[in-house]
């Protein structure tokens, strides 16, 4: 366990939905665990005036609302007492002045400070501005560290905005930028199996992969957030972040260490050595469709065009990318990547598909699929061929099936784990700016090009699997979309 400086954690937003739902009971849970320093205070931020007294009742809903079966009496009394509440309203010029004063009471407040922006993005600069103009940000005896949710800009143009907007006052190490699925254990797994295992690394390349799937769909829609998701997207939304994130893991070169400016090295060499996308044969690379109504676990459910009310949108839900990787281990191996809304089933996975064997029996054997469950299940699963008991001469797939979370594991949210890390000063699990740049400059093109495109999208029914047009984009005919992480999902 590291030693974590006692510090102060400044929560802007803190009556949002991120930290109802998320930091507050994060932060709860660390204390359970014994995982914040004992010197530590919570001051929250917020538009609206509001008493402490009042304050701490709101955590006290928001933690009953999170772990409905009650909680650990002696932890909230510790918890609860390292809450503050400043009010910050929009239209105060003195706001960050008095905040400034508040921070300065010592016995309260430990002067290594973490600022948390869970605020609109428009509002990140502003923030980091004001914080800079009243010598918030400036580091000394005490650090200073400012986490930037997601999503850090919405095309390479306005990340590079934000970024010189904030590192007018900021160094790198100073800033965090939020891609939640590097907290999932899950996710750090991909690469301490791929390391920390002889077996996999001699065949993690060209040479025995046919190509490799990254698939994260959710049978949820957007829900309420239709708005927001109109001017987003599928491409925006998660592969720019989620899901080359995850690609990032799997297909990097070994880290000289497991510091976090090497593992990040290597992270962003990868990103970096993808293939722009061509957008003059974008079928060939790219393709979207959108959910229509459909059947969702026995209920019917509305298509993403009626939620919206509006049938001239031609933002997509589900996005799919070819990616090749400019770089010896990956040359010429194809990296299929999709996300969807809606779709049949909620799975996150790494579905590698190896080459055929140099034996073929002619009964048309499978070829070997190693794959790694990230949710729900987390597992790591190998297909491969056996003989049928029998007079005959003829395989049938087997699966090796590993549990990677084995019953009793703790379950440990993503933002916990993000949270330890940034008290303790360990980058690693955040972004650092090239992977953002890396990450957009290979989408915009496509959204630019989509954006342009206002014929009709393709549709798919709500709860149906992938549309069958999207086989466009891949490379050889018998490449096809994996289903299912079970036995047998390569079939329809
Ligand atoms: C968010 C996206 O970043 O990730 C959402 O904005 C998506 O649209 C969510 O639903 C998925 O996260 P998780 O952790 O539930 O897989």
């Amino acid at each position: 366990m590291k030693v974590i400086d006692p510090c102060t954690l400044v929560l802007f937003g803190a009556s949002g939905n991120l930290s109802r739902i998320k930091l507050m009971p994060g932060l709860f849970r660390l204390d359970q665990a014994g995982r914040l320093p004992e010197k530590m205070a919570i001051l929250s931020v917020g538009r609206s005036q509001v008493s402490r007294e009042d304050w701490l009742a709101d955590i006290k809903s928001m933690l009953d609302a999170k772990f409905p079966k009650g909680y650990d009496q002696a932890v909230f009394k510790r918890f609860i007492e390292r809450h503050h509440y400043h009010a910050n309203p929009p239209d105060d010029p003195s706001s960050f002045t008095r905040l400034k004063e508040t921070l300065s009471d010592e016995a309260i407040f430990p002067q290594n400070l973490a600022y948390f922006l869970s605020v609109r993005p428009s509002d990140f600069a502003a923030i980091v501005d004001q914080l800079a103009s009243v010598g918030l940000t400036e580091e000394g005896k005490y650090w200073r560290r400012v986490v930037v949710e997601k999503p850090f800009g919405t095309d390479l143009k306005s990340a590079q905005e934000l970024q010189s907007s904030i590192t007018k006052h900021l160094k790198e190490s100073q800033i965090y930028r939020i891609d939640h699925y590097l907290g999932k254990s899950a996710l750090q797994n991909i690469m301490l199996q791929r390391f920390a295992n002889t077996i996999l690394e001699p065949l993690w390349n060209k040479d025995y992969i046919d190509h490799v799937q990254i698939t994260n769909t959710e049978q949820l829609g957007v829900g309420e957030r239709t708005q927001f998701y109109d001017a987003t997207g599928a491409l925006r939304d998660m592969i720019q972040s989620h899901v080359l994130q995850t690609l990032a893991l799997t297909a990097m070169e070994q880290p000289a260490s497991l510091n976090p400016d090497d593992i990040r090295a290597e992270k962003i060499k990868v990103l970096e050595a993808i293939r722009p996308i061509p957008v003059d044969e974008l079928e060939k690379y790219a393709f979207r469709a959108q959910y229509s109504s459909g059947e969702i676990k026995g209920e019917k459910v509305p298509g993403y065009l009626e939620e919206l009310g509006d049938d001239s949108s031609v933002v997509e839900t589900y996005a799919a990318l070819k990616l090749f990787i400019d770089n010896p281990r990956w040359e010429g191996v194809p990296f299929y990547i999709r996300t969807a809304k809606r779709l049949h089933e909620a799975d996150t996975r790494i579905a590698i598909r190896f080459k055929k064997a140099p034996l073929q029996l002619g009964n048309g054997q499978d070829q070997n699929w190693l794959i790694i469950g990230i949710q729900p299940r987390e597992c790591i699963k190998f297909e491969i061929q056996s003989k049928i008991p029998g007079l005959d001469i003829a395989t049938r797939t087997i699966e090796l099936d590993g549990a990677n979370r084995q019953e009793g594991d703790e379950t440990i949210d993503a933002y916990e784990a993000l949270l330890l890390n940034l008290m303790e000063g360990d980058n690693s699990l955040y972004l650092h700016i090239s992977e953002v740049e890396a990450q957009w400059r290979l989408v915009d093109p496509v959204i630019e090009a989509w954006a342009k495109d206002r014929k009709p999208v393709h549709q798919y029914p709500a709860g149906s699997s992938d549309p069958e047009a999207s086989k466009v984009i891949f490379e050889h005919e018998d490449q096809f979309w994996r289903y299912s992480i079970a036995l047998g999902g390569d079939k329809k």
